[in-house]
């Protein structure tokens, strides 16, 4: 596997003669990434994945500075599940001085995560679409954990007329049914169990009976998302972490 670090090494080493999967990441690999480069080698010649923390999609109050990062750990873990090339650029390659170029995906960006997040999917649309402008794949693979991520994305694809597929990769859960995420690392054991109130809400697949089972956490939302497919969606917090997870509700899209 080689890593880059330039945008020109990136490019250049990309070679269009096969298919060309992109897998999008912020590091700190775990099962749900390791999915996603699974998906992307099983169907295509060429792989390449990104970790890139982008500052873009954090607010000033988010976790930026403290987002769990170790390229080592991530560059032998991406080597082994087969990716070509890592890119891995330092944030002023993306975001030069002088930067003021954004995609705002409106209305599906500004709801449910976007509301609690301002400029979170502006971020997301900007560094995927400069992504997908670097390395031209034929696909590129998301998770369905973060389900209004990719509805955003594919919004992206359609309006501005791109020639990339959105794959989209189950959500990986623990044996205890928590969703895979970086910011799981942040949860105490004792958290951890008062998280576990999520999935289990969740997995009632009836906005009421899960807002019930949530009651007196600290829910940010619970909602039915007419997302394709349409998902019932909530967000939590405990203690500093703020936690999002879904489950798909179309029984022929699961
Ligand atoms: O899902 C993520 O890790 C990020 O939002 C992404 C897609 C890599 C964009 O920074």
């Amino acid at each position: 596997m080689k890593i880059v670090r330039t945008i020109a090494d990136a490019s250049g080493l990309v070679t269009h003669d096969g298919t060309v999967g992109l897998v999008p990441t912020m590091g700190a690999f775990h099962e749900g990434h390791l999915a996603l480069f699974r998906a992307a080698r099983a169907e295509n010649d060429l792989v390449v994945a990104s970790l890139f923390v982008n500052p873009a999609q954090f607010a000033a109050n988010e976790d930026l500075d403290t987002y769990p990062r170790d390229e080592q750990r991530d560059s032998k873990t991406a080597e082994e599940a087969g990716v070509d090339l890592l890119f891995a650029p330092e944030t002023g390659e993306l975001y030069p001085p002088g930067f003021q170029t954004w995609v705002e995906v409106e209305e599906l960006g500004s709801r449910l995560e976007g509301e609690r997040r301002p400029g979170h999917f502006r971020g997301v649309a900007t560094i995927c679409l400069k992504l997908f402008n670097i390395v031209r794949p034929d696909r590129a693979y998301f998770g369905q954990k973060d389900a209004q991520q990719v509805a955003v994305v594919k919004r992206m694809v359609r309006d501005l007329d791109l020639e990339v597929a959105i794959r989209v990769v189950p959500t990986v859960r623990d044996a205890d049914g928590l969703a895979l995420s970086s910011r799981n690392a942040y949860l105490s054991p004792k958290e951890r169990e008062l998280a576990l109130a999520l999935p289990r809400a969740l997995a009632t697949k009836d906005a009421a009976q899960a807002r019930a089972r949530l009651n007196g956490l600290d829910v940010d939302y619970v909602e039915v998302a007419d997302f394709e497919p349409r998902v019932l969606a909530a967000a939590l917090r405990v203690g500093k972490t703020r936690l999002i997870d879904n489950v798909v509700l179309d029984k022929e899209a699961q």
